[in-house]
């Protein structure tokens, strides 16, 4: 069985007397171990596709089924629940606590996670070496720059192991040298088995996924590897070397 699939999705919004359809008709399987991007143009729908594949939301019909588990009409609890144990999230913006240490930041998502005090701290400080930050863990976010900022998302991201990551627009605060780095960061993980969703609009950051989804007005216009769509991804560090 896939690891996400969708069948028949659509996403409505009313706004006063306006609908907006903001997915119409998706079907999508995305399996383990699986990295892609999803790409489209502003306003076509990436965002709200992002949240209902990461549990941050449910459509208004259709079928949404993470790791076997049905979660088109879960409750706002039961969606928490499966974010917490399956998913993690890289954004744009980063999303810190300005006040927080780097530490403290990445063990913020394992509050709930009924572990120790001692195995807390020290799996935020396996995740902060991970990124290889480990020199910058008792700085404030704002002591850094934004690739290692984004570096502390990503770490606090994969704390809970999780099954997928969803990153939106992820080198978008980014210069592009900051931004490849962060993109080397990614298929890493992806080499190493994690399955990763990367959304964005810049066809050249999603050339480093092998597989594109490409959607436009809330339907997905095509699904396929770079590959066979020509565009081959991106060398990894190590092929760029050789
Ligand atoms: N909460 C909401 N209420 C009403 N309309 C919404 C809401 N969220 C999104 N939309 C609309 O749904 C459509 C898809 O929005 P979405 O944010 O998914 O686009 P996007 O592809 O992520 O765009 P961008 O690249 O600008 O981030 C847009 O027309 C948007 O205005
Ligand atoms: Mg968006």
């Amino acid at each position: 069985m896939a690891l996400i699939e969708l069948t028949d999705v659509t996403k409505r919004y009313t706004v006063g007397a306006q609908e907006i359809r903001a997915l119409d008709g998706i079907n999508l399987k995305i399996d383990r171990g699986e990295y892609c991007a999803i790409i489209g143009p502003s306003g076509s729908g990436k965002s709200t596709l992002m949240h209902l594949l990461g549990c941050l939301d449910t459509p208004t019909t259709g079928r949404v089924v993470i790791d076997g588990v049905d979660v088109s009409r879960a409750s706002d609890g039961r969606l928490a629940e499966m974010r917490n144990e399956k998913i993690g999230f890289v954004f744009q913006a980063f999303n810190l606590l300005p006040k927080f240490t780097v530490l403290d930041n990445v063990e913020l998502p394992m509050i709930y996670s009924g572990k120790s005090a001692k195995e807390r701290r020290a799996r935020a400080i396996a995740a902060v070496e991970r990124v290889g930050l480990s020199e910058r863990m008792k700085n404030t976010p704002l002591q850094l720059s934004g690739g290692q900022m984004q570096r502390v998302a990503i770490a606090r991201a994969l704390v809970n192991d999780p099954k997928i990551i969803f990153a939106d627009e992820p080198t978008g605060n980014l210069d592009s040298k900051t931004g490849a780095t962060i993109l080397a960061l990614f298929r890493e993980l992806s080499e190493q088995g994690r399955t990763i969703v990367l959304v964005t609009h810049d066809n050249e950051i999603a050339a480093n996924a092998p597989r594109r989804i490409v959607i436009r007005d809330g339907r997905i216009v095509q699904n396929a590897d770079n590959w066979h769509s020509g565009l081959r991804a991106a060398p990894s560090p190590q092929e760029a070397h050789t």
